[in-house]
């Protein structure tokens, strides 16, 4: 056999093309595989506050249900089923959410209007950010649409969140906001906390790949530090751009700059 003589050689393996493009393959093989852990670590870190969600939407159905069973008259009974109806409705919502983040989208973009798409991602994590004393300052600016896959910005969209959540731990405030920049060519969203801010030692390395100063809690849940390096990612090949201002002790803010689309754009696209 030869392959036992290869082994012990000290000669690298030459870089034939043949070579070159099986370990481009492994690579990109290895890229799926990080956003699809990444993005479980995501699911992972929202599950408890989605999973009491839950619970607060069944108690809410089985308490209507009951009242209704009880009170026969039409007045309760209305009342009951529209409370049963906006739980159910509720519930869909989270699970509609959780799956379409969940699922591995081929590229496919499309014209959104960004607000709708922060308005889904907000579906996810409200509870995590009241359970953490977080409150919610929503600042659509102005009705900003761009080119996007809808998937990938979700994911960004997560992340950026959830690093402000876990930088507030004595609880704060969250801004999102939506607005087209001042000559009109990009649709700006950006997340802003009031948390612990980012050392500038450590600012130059928070878009790499791995880089991360969450270390394992109870629940085993550390950081990936590939978060804000799928990001910049996903932001590039939108033709973007992401950046950071940080403070230490006052916060930190990321904003993403997309090339604005129109509205018209995105009702042909809906038609089409
Ligand atoms: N809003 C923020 N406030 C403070 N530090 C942040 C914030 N966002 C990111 N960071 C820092 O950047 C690092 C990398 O973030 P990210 O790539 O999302 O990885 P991870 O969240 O898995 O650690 C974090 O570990 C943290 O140190
Ligand atoms: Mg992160």
């Amino acid at each position: 056999m030869y392959a036992s003589n290869q082994s012990v050689s000290d000669e690298p393996a030459p870089n034939t093309p043949e070579r070159i493009a099986a370990l481009e393959n492994q690579l990109a093989e290895m890229q799926k595989l990080m956003l699809q852990l990444e993005k479980m670590s995501t699911v992972g870190v929202l599950a408890s506050s989605i999973t009491h969600e839950f619970n607060n939407i069944l108690t809410t159905v089985i308490n209507y249900a009951k009242m209704g069973l009880r009170h026969r008259d039409e007045a309760t009974r209305d009342k009951a089923f529209d409370k049963i109806l906006a739980a159910g409705q509720r519930a869909a919502k989270i699970t509609t959410g959780m799956l379409s983040y969940a699922r591995n989208r081929p590229e496919s973009r499309e014209m959104h209007r960004l607000s709708q798409l922060v308005e889904d991602v907000l579906v996810l994590v409200e509870k995590d950010l009241q359970k953490h004393r977080v409150s919610l300052v929503k600042n659509f600016a102005a009705d900003a649409y761009a080119d996007v896959n809808p998937n990938q910005l979700q994911q960004i969209l997560l992340n950026l969140i959830i690093n402000a959540r876990q930088a507030m731990e004595q609880g704060g405030t969250l801004t999102i906001t939506v607005d087209i920049d001042r000559d009109g060519s990009w649709a700006i969203v950006s997340v802003k906390d009031t948390g612990s801010g980012i050392p500038s030692d450590q600012l130059p390395k928070i878009f790499d790949a791995f880089y991360t100063t969450k270390k394992a809690d109870e629940q085993g849940q550390g950081g990936t530090g590939l978060g804000l390096a799928f990001c910049r990612q996903i932001i590039e090949a939108h033709r973007g751009r992401i950046r950071v201002d940080s403070r230490v002790g006052e916060g930190t803010s990321f904003t993403l700059k997309l090339p604005l689309g129109k509205a018209n754009d995105f009702i042909s696209s809906k038609a089409g």
